[in-house]
């Protein structure tokens, strides 16, 4: 039997598919408990504390909504609130936060820091997303991959873009533990690292599934089951980035010819937040700046029927519940 009590979640490469398979499971319970108006304020009496050195929308409202579900109490710290990296050390702060709460969500730029949070703080920590790894999004798009279609093992999967983020990372970590074929289809320059891509390889061999990077769109999307696109430029980097990201990711944009070429039975993902909506207004900068209509998705496909964007969102809630149940309880 799975026991996760205690543990953090900083990354799905410090779990085995049985325990990934776990908390799928387990998001789908909380899912139904919540669908059907059930109470489970399992964790009463516990408290939690957010701190957030980017923006979030989709992640701060999981944990708050999802913490509030099993009856905790949560604290939320924005970026530059705590004293953490001015006047106080990471140590310092974990093992203050660590005195006073169950567990401690973090989103920020370094995998490093959110892992000495952990090393320090005696009580779970919770990575909201890094730089390099996003593993409770992770969770949400297995979940909503496997409602779609019922299984996750054989699954085609193509991510489109800036492969060499956090959810390029994550995506590969993830399709390899739990037996998808995932592909990477991106210009060279923005494969995932490969050291990264060696690690998952061996992992995806034991699980009977492959990786393959590709920069040839046509090949890379032909019989996707799930064309997954990203943001071309993450939280963190220079606006600077845009113009050569732009260069490099347009022959990538997600359209209805790379869907048409995937095939009938192709869904659309994306972590949100996207740019595919010009009245954002970071969006109309990059869209006036560069001329350009349409960026990393268009809106046809977005809107799109088999676009599952919303259900993924909400598939955000369900599994972090299932994150902090499994390692509170
Ligand atoms: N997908 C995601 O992490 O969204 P937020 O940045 O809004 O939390
Ligand atoms: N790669 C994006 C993901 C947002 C959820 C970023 O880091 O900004």
């Amino acid at each position: 039997p799975v026991n996760l009590r205690g543990r953090s979640f900083l990354k799905l490469l410090d779990f085995t598919s049985e325990e990934i398979r776990y908390f799928i499971d387990l998001s789908k319970n909380f899912k139904n408990l919540k669908r059907t108006n059930t109470p489970h304020k399992y964790l009463e009496g516990k408290n939690i504390v957010l701190l957030f050195e980017k923006t979030s929308t989709r992640t701060r409202c999981s944990f708050e909504a999802a913490g509030n579900d099993l009856g905790m109490g949560v604290t939320y710290l924005d970026p530059g609130s705590s004293q953490m990296g001015k006047k106080e050390s990471i140590e310092d702060t974990a093992r203050v936060l660590g005195r006073m709460y169950d567990g401690i969500e973090y989103r920020g730029f370094s995998q490093e820091l959110v892992t000495k949070l952990s090393d320090y703080a005696g009580v779970p920590v919770w990575n909201g997303l890094t730089d390099q790894f996003h593993p409770t999004q992770m969770l949400a798009d297995l979940l909503t991959i496997e409602e779609h279609f019922g299984y996750l093992k054989t699954i085609n999967f193509t991510f489109m873009g800036d492969a060499r983020n956090n959810m390029g990372n994550s995506l590969m970590v993830a399709c390899a533990k739990m037996g998808l074929n995932f592909t990477a289809c991106a210009p060279k320059d923005l494969w995932p690292a490969e050291d990264l891509v060696a690690v998952c390889r061996e992992i995806a061999a034991e699980n009977q599934c492959t990786i393959t990077l590709t920069e040839d769109v046509e090949e890379g999307t032909k019989g996707a089951d799930v064309v997954y696109t990203d943001i071309w430029v993450s939280m963190g980097e220079p606006d600077e980035v845009w113009e050569t990201r732009i260069k490099l990711l347009s022959p990538y944009q997600v359209n209805e010819k790379v869907m048409a070429n995937a095939g009938d039975q192709a869904i659309f993902m994306h972590c949100l937040p996207s740019f595919h909506d010009r009245s954002t207004a970071i969006g109309e900068d990059i869209y006036q700046k560069f001329g350009l209509s349409e960026l990393e998705v268009t809106d046809e496909v977005f809107e799109a029927k088999y676009s599952k964007v919303f259900d993924e969102a909400e598939n955000r809630m369900h599994t972090i519940k299932a994150v902090m149940y499994a390692t509170l309880c």
